[in-house]
């Protein structure tokens, strides 16, 4: 079980870049199922979840292929297998549910593990369902599967009743061969939804809207192969930037999309930190003394991101007064407040609400890495910490960062990874 051991108190001063977005890749690994072309991602970063992505389309047949240190991707889907990824996989990895679109898409029939609920919370897929089913699939749920077919899909007109990314990104995959128009409205408007569109229409999809609450899809008979590059990671980005911050650092963050990142940028601002947009793809986040306290509520996007929350709510475990985070995505995003709390944090939960009195510093401690955002606030706290602090589970932050730690070393961080054999680790809880 590996670990990192973190040496507190060292303000990170200098350049970092960016990788490209997990949020972004995902949906668009799945979209080269859409076609018997190949296909070429570049600016993948070196994730776990991209290498369970990779495993789901192996386990159906594609050929893949993944040069880590260019960050390129070429996948060559070639007759898929009878559609049945291997279970263990799909159900490691919710995103994994992102290739049913896809193969319905392509009429083979598939049955895939409901997404297990996971650490923040019980995510279902009902709203998946709901515009595929009104798109002509049909399912049956059996031994906690989700079994479906169709002999082709109907364009039709699809209420989200929340504006799930992961709905949307299916049920678009999906109406890009439906025959007819498809039209999603109440979708969620992420940038990684607008990314995979981009990727789907240089595909000979035509997908419209994206970005907006309302995307209009018309069907085509056919995609072809493409080469894409993904987006910057704005939950990366929005990490660093926060590193910065909470160890009174002063850094350029690189290769990110300020646009993307309008809401933690806002509120960086009204805590007092200094941001300042050095270049159309950099800027620069540094402290500006003790950041004042403030209010924190996740919205959907271009609200502030619940990708974000935890990373957020570490530096307000340092501010100056009280500040009241709302968590309104997910309904259990608070497991990074015991690790917190035990650094000396003083933070209250009370149902999607947690109350944080700031206090003037945090003393290291052996914590536990709850989920991957969890992973990262426990990361920045150690940084800003007085002493050292241990860093258990750490391997749900390699689901999301790569390398983060030694690009935060770079910057003068004291972070050293320490390979646990299982029998040593202490609780590592989930
Ligand atoms: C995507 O997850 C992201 N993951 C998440 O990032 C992100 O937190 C989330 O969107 C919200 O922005 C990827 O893109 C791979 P949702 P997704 O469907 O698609 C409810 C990270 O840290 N819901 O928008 O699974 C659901 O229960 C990860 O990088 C339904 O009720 O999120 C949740 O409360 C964590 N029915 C809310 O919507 C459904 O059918 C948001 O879920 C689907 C979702």
């Amino acid at each position: 079980m590996d670990q990192l051991l973190i040496q507190g108190g060292i303000p990170l001063r200098g350049k970092v870049r960016v990788n490209g977005s997990k949020n972004a890749c995902l949906p668009i690994i799945a979209a080269a199922l859409l076609t018997n072309e190949n296909t070429i991602i570049e600016g993948v970063p070196d994730l776990l979840d991209v290498r369970t992505m990779i495993a789901v389309l192996e386990g159906l047949g594609a050929a893949v292929d993944y040069c880590q240190e260019q960050g390129l991707l070429r996948i060559a889907p070639g007759e898929l297998s009878p559609a049945a990824p291997p279970a263990d996989l799909v159900s490691r990895m919710r995103a994994s549910f992102l290739v049913l679109g896809p193969l319905l898409a392509r009429k083979k029939p598939v049955r895939l593990p409901l997404p297990g609920g996971c650490a923040i919370g019980t995510r279902p897929v009902d709203l998946h369902l709901k515009g595929l089913t009104a798109m002509g699939a049909q399912f049956s749920i059996i031994n906690g599967c989700v079994e479906g077919h169709t002999t082709g899909l109907q364009g039709a007109g699809v209420y989200l009743d929340f504006p799930s990314v992961g709905a949307t990104e299916n049920i678009i995959m999906a109406a890009t061969l439906a025959r007819g128009t498809t039209i999603l409205d109440n979708a969620a408007t992420e940038p990684e939804i607008v990314d995979l569109a981009n990727c789907l229409n240089s595909m000979g999809a035509q997908v419209v809207g994206a970005g907006t609450s309302r995307v209009r899809i018309e069907g085509v008979p056919g995609l072809g192969g493409t080469r894409h590059t993904i987006i910057p990671d704005r939950i990366e980005a929005g990490t660093l930037l926060l590193a910065s911050v909470i160890t009174g650092g002063d850094v350029i963050v690189e290769n990110i999309l300020p646009d993307h990142l309008k809401s933690l940028l806002a509120k960086l601002t009204e805590a007092g930190a200094i941001i300042e947009e050095v270049g159309p793809t950099a800027v620069r986040a540094a402290a500006n003394g003790r950041t004042d306290a403030v209010d924190l509520k996740t919205m959907p996007y271009p609200g502030f991101s619940t990708d974000l929350q935890p990373q957020f709510m570490a530096l307000m475990a340092l501010s100056d007064g009280t500040s009241t985070v709302i968590e309104t995505v997910f309904e259990n995003r608070f497991r990074h407040v015991e690790g917190l709390n035990s650094m000396g944090a003083q933070i209250q939960v009370e149902g999607r609400q947690a109350i944080v009195q700031g206090r003037p510093y945090l003393t290291g401690a052996p914590v536990v890495a709850p989920d991957l955002r969890g992973a990262a606030a426990l990361l920045l706290a150690g940084l800003a910490a007085q002493g050292e602090t241990e860093l258990l589970s750490v391997r749900h932050l390699w689901r999301g960062y790569s390398r983060l730690e030694e690009r935060l070393v770079s910057l003068g961080a004291q972070i050293k990874r320490i390979a646990k054999e299982p029998e040593q680790a202490v609780r590592t809880g989930s």
